[in-house]
């Protein structure tokens, strides 16, 4: 047992030349360490990196320069070891049509060199909620059954680290939850240290104990996921009163602001304030409601904010 699952020093990526396309720097100098036992979130608008870095953890893709310690195995100096103790869920559906999921993860299996005793093929078939669809041809299944399928065969070789790159990018609710608690289980019942890449703000607050965000193949943010989160909480109550008020109102935690149109603004931290508190100070002024709608910083506002602060 190591403490730093994943260990990442100054690590570049640049894409060559190809074609008449110019060279692409995808990393610029990344230095992350993942604690062992961590539900890490990976977050970041497109094309910010988050893939490149999975891929280089994956041994997908070769880095240009840094270096990467994958369970303590250097992957340079150890690269068997390294590779053997992760196990990643790609972004991208890349299935052999012709395999079945037995088969895929069979193969999977033999590609790691887990020995055919020590498989466990119908356990993870099971898990991933496929036993009945053991057999059938991968261009069979649904989208949503090959993206558990891709689940599978990441665990396989039982890695210490589980890496899923946007599992839950444009799928259903059910097959969210469904990975949502194979995750949950993995990390808690096998202290599986899991990595994981996404959009959305509620479901980085609902699974990750930690968060780096990444922005133009950088670390702008890393910490856990309640202080990043209480940055971030902001939200606008706008009320638009029947009649405008000769006074703003005003308390503690609560910034008040006329909008041209008339409206008024509340913003507020979330996670110290709650909307009924708003409701009561405008209740208390005498402002009667015409019309109220809240705003909320979304995943956008906060890359800007803070590429913004870190350009400051
Ligand atoms: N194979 C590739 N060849 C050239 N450029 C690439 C390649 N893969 C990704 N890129 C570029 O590298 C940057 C980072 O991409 P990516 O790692 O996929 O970001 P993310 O997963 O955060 O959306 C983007 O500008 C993307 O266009
Ligand atoms: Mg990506």
């Amino acid at each position: 047992m190591t403490t730093d699952a994943i260990k990442i020093t100054g690590l570049r990526k640049t894409y060559g030349v190809s074609g008449r396309q110019p060279p692409k720097v995808a990393l610029n100098g990344i230095d992350l360490t993942v604690p062992a036992g961590a539900v890490f979130g990976l977050l970041g608008p497109n094309g910010a990196g988050k893939s490149t870095l999975i891929n280089i953890l994956a041994g997908l893709v070769n880095k240009t320069a840094g270096k990467v310690t994958i369970w303590g195995f250097d992957q340079d100096v150890n690269p068997r070891q390294s590779r053997a103790a992760i196990g990643v869920m790609p972004q991208e559906l890349n299935l052999d049509p012709f395999f079945t999921p037995r088969g895929a993860l069979d193969v999977q299996a033999g590609l790691y060199g887990v020995p055919r005793a020590q498989r466990r093929t119908d356990e993870i078939l099971a898990m991933i909620g496929l036993s009945d669809k053991a057999e059938a041809y991968a261009r069979t299944l649904s989208g949503g059954m090959r993206r558990r399928l891709l689940l599978g065969k990441a665990l396989v070789h039982h890695p210490h680290i589980l890496v899923l790159d946007e599992p839950t990018a444009g799928v259903d609710i059910e097959l969210r939850q469904m990975l949502w608690h194979n995750v949950r289980r993995l990390n808690r019942d096998r202290g599986m240290t899991i990595i994981l890449t996404t959009h959305y703000l509620e479901e980085a607050e609902e699974m990750c104990d930690e968060i780096a965000i990444l922005s133009q193949g950088a670390v702008i943010a890393r910490d856990s996921t309640a202080n990043l989160l209480g940055q971030i909480d902001t939200r606008t109550m706008v009320i638009t009163p029947e009649s405008p008020p000769t006074t703003l109102p005003a308390a503690t935690g609560i910034e008040v602001a006329n909008r041209s149109d008339g409206s008024l603004a509340f913003t507020y931290h979330a996670r110290r304030t709650n909307g009924e508190e708003v409701l009561e100070l405008v209740r208390r002024s005498g402002i009667r409601i015409r019309d109220v709608r809240t705003e909320q910083a979304d995943l956008q506002d906060v890359f800007l904010n803070l590429t913004r602060a870190g350009a400051a």
